[in-house]
């Protein structure tokens, strides 16, 4: 089977047309940072205490694979692909401000947010925000330019006014409808300081349903490369660019809440041991494309041009929301072969029953640096970026095979400040101790 991620290629002259027309519009400097949560810490309202430390790790892997197949399936030239992420942050919307939670994700562009009256709602942990009660809220007419700029469904509501009414459904077949509004968003920030977002775009969600049922979370954070995300309106007043450090916990089993995002130039580090690769321009805008030319287990190397369906600019998406690293079977299979040989240690089943390459508490000296050889950046990858524990007594390659896209995930992720420079359209990596 061809790799899906391959076949946007089509959409590319499309995808720079897109993007001439969306502009870095507002001049005031935004430069802050917010923690990350961690949907499984136990200060996550999505933690689950009667859950074992391998069913959470189960969960984590299949929601990897769901993932993966929404990010490419047929539908996602006009809707929003991605299902839940993996980590939550904290906001506020409307005047006065309601605090919420949502789940930040790199996979997808609207922030919508549960809205009174509730044709439809999920159970929420938060107050549900009702936007007759906030005074910034204003809901975009039909004839508005982005009503029409939307890369998923839009329609005019006229039993509301001709208010813009909005559709995205994910590939797990959650979805959310309501209007489009702009809305004041507000963020307190790690220094204690209140960064205020006036006049943004946000869906208003009055009908939504799906996996997010029996969640507690109130919507998404779309933090995508598309025009309706958070990051491109904040644009030049976050000089188009943001960052992560996402911190490793799944090592000691406990879950140590510090990673953090960070926006503007805050955290973004150029200079020494930094290496950076440029963002391919693909269909769609949302999903951020790298292209991978190869990968190396020690001194070996994989190259991708040699396994034709995978090669080729942008063959894999950089995503802060899938756990594991997806690649398509026929690398995958040929990686898990190269890592089986360097390690030489009797391997074990894996008590999750989703990975494929495990080991009985093998010490680290013995796993293999793997480098990623991204254009213009060779990214060597440690112990803890490339196994990851599934039980007290296991470890495993956390590198999948998949049908759906490639993707680089965030365990391979921990430990690096990711910096996006979306203006000058490229992703950078420093190796950091994301747990200071
Ligand atoms: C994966 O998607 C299927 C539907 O496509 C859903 O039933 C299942 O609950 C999802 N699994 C996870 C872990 O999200
Ligand atoms: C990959 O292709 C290159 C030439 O394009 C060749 O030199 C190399 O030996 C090939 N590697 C494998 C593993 O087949
Ligand atoms: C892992 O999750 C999958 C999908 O939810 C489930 O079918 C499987 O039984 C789980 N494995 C274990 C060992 O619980």
């Amino acid at each position: 089977m061809a790799n899906c991620v391959t076949n946007y290629s089509f959409f590319t002259v499309f995808v720079i047309l897109l993007s001439s027309i969306f502009q870095f519009t507002k001049a005031m400097n935004n430069v802050f940072s917010i923690d990350l949560i961690h949907r499984d810490s136990p200060n996550s309202p999505f933690y689950d205490p009667s859950l074992s430390f391998t069913e959470r790790m189960n969960n984590s892997f299949h929601r990897s694979f769901n993932r993966s197949i929404s990010l490419c399936s047929p539908s996602s030239s006009v809707v929003v692909a991605s299902n839940n992420g993996e980590y939550l942050m904290r906001y506020s919307i409307g005047t006065p401000p309601v605090h919420t939670l949502g789940v930040a994700d790199t996979g997808s562009d609207l922030t919508w947010t549960q809205c009174l009256p509730c044709k439809n709602c999920f159970k929420q942990q938060s107050r549900i925000f009702n936007p007759k009660k906030s005074s910034t809220y204003k809901p975009l007419h039909c004839s508005s330019e982005m009503c029409h700029a939307a890369n998923f469904p839009t329609s005019c509501n006229r039993m509301k006014k001709k208010t813009c009414r909005y559709h995205v459904r994910y590939g797990d077949n959650s979805y959310s409808i309501g209007d489009l509004a702009t809305e004041t968003i507000r963020f307190g920030s790690s220094k204690n300081k209140r960064v205020k977002l006036k006049k943004t775009v946000i869906g208003c969600g009055h009908n939504n349903a799906g996996t997010f049922s029996g969640d507690k979370e109130s919507g998404i954070v779309g933090l995508g490369g598309g025009k309706f995300s958070l990051i491109s309106q904040m644009g030049s007043s976050i000089g188009g660019k943001f960052s992560y450090c996402l911190a490793p916990f799944y090592q000691q089993k406990t879950y140590i809440p510090k990673s953090k995002i960070h926006f503007g130039t805050d955290g973004f580090a150029p200079g020494d041991k930094v290496v950076t690769t440029p963002l391919a321009r693909k269909f769609p805008a949302t999903y951020y494309f790298l292209t991978l030319e190869g990968v190396s287990v020690g001194k070996e190397r994989l190259d991708f041009q040699n396994v034709s369906f995978s090669y080729g600019e942008g063959n894999i998406i950089i995503d802060s929301g899938t756990v594991l690293t997806l690649f398509s079977p026929e690398i995958y299979v040929k990686l898990e072969s190269m890592v089986k040989s360097a390690i030489k240690l009797p391997t074990v089943a894996d008590p999750t029953g989703s990975l494929n390459l495990c080991y009985k508490s093998i010490s680290i000296d013995k796993i293999p640096i793997i480098t990623m050889h991204f254009i213009g950046a060779d990214l060597r990858l440690g112990p803890w970026n490339t196994f990851v524990a599934t039980s007290d007594s296991s470890m495993c390659f956390a590198f999948a095979a998949s049908y759906g896209g490639q993707i680089f995930g965030n365990i391979a992720q921990m430990n690096f400040l990711v910096g996006y420079d979306l203006k000058n359209k490229r992703v950078s990596f420093k190796a950091t101790d994301c747990s200071k």
